[in-house]
């Protein structure tokens, strides 16, 4: 394992132009379940319900059901060493984006200039009818909330059935295509179209790194079986060490 962090390392220093995918995996040891381990969000609530954009028409409370504590508890979540690392990545001049799935904003709180958030973000909250926005922690009571002109109040996340937003998507498909190196961290990889970037970096000529501590992305060049905070500051570390 030492001599594949400094492999990695030496990589990330000699091609540099490094972006990073991420998934739930780099904000469980924040304390923020992932979707699809035993246990995680998906485990417990269908999401073709409680994350359905038709559902959400019908029937908003289920959404607000498995969304509104977090939004409730927003300021209490904090980015750990995994999203800390890709900030100092960053300020070294190695990593120029981060791409993420999350909803969470842990990225952003650790000091992350550069990203984008495919899927959106719970922080900012719309009223459905007369478009007034609304930030996290401060929404009105209720499951669902309801705004002061009694419109329903969506996050701004994608839910399945809908497009993810058109800016973001162009940003993590040119990305993707031109980065040299690839960081995949905490991904399941399997919803699209998030799970064919690394393909796409691949084709691309970049190198494929994989941080998880189950194997997930089968045609990675570099594969680091372990968690994000511990693999990601090791990183970092032997980068110094240079
Ligand atoms: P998943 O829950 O599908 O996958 C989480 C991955 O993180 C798994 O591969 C775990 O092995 C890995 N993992 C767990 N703990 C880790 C740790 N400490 N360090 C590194 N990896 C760890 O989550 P995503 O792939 O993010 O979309 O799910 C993708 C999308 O599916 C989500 O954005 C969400 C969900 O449905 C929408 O809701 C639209």
């Amino acid at each position: 394992m030492d001599a594949l962090y400094k492999v990695v390392a030496e990589l990330l220093v000699k091609l540099g132009s490094c972006v990073a995918l991420t998934g739930a995996g780099i904000s469980a040891e924040s304390g923020i379940p992932t979707f699809r381990s035993q246990g995680g969000l998906w485990d417990k609530y269908d999401p073709m319900v409680y994350a359905s954009a038709e559902v959400f028409r019908q029937d908003p409370s289920k959404y607000w059901l498995i969304r509104g504590e977090f939004i409730r508890n927003y300021g209490s979540y904090q980015p750990n060493p995994g999203h800390y690392a890709l900030a100092a990545l960053e300020k070294m001049g190695i990593l120029e984006h981060v791409i993420t799935q999350n909803i969470d904003g842990l990225h952003k709180k650790a000091g992350s200039q550069r990203v984008t958030e495919i899927h959106g973000s719970l922080r900012e909250i719309y009223c459905q009818s007369c478009g007034k926005e609304y930030l996290a922690p401060h929404v009105p009571e209720g499951d669902p909330p309801f705004c002061e002109c009694g419109g329903v109040l969506k996050p701004n996340t994608v839910l399945f059935g809908e497009q993810l937003p058109r800016e973001a998507l162009e940003t993590a498909y040119q990305e993707s295509s031109s980065c040299r190196t690839m960081l995949v961290i905490g991904t399941s990889a399997v919803v699209q179209p998030a799970a064919s970037l690394p393909s796409l970096a691949k084709q691309n000529g970049a190198i494929v790194i994989e941080v998880n501590p189950e194997k997930a992305f089968a045609t990675a060049d570099h594969y680091i079986a372990e968690k994000a905070g511990k693999a990601l500051s090791r990183i970092v570390e032997e980068v110094k060490i240079g």
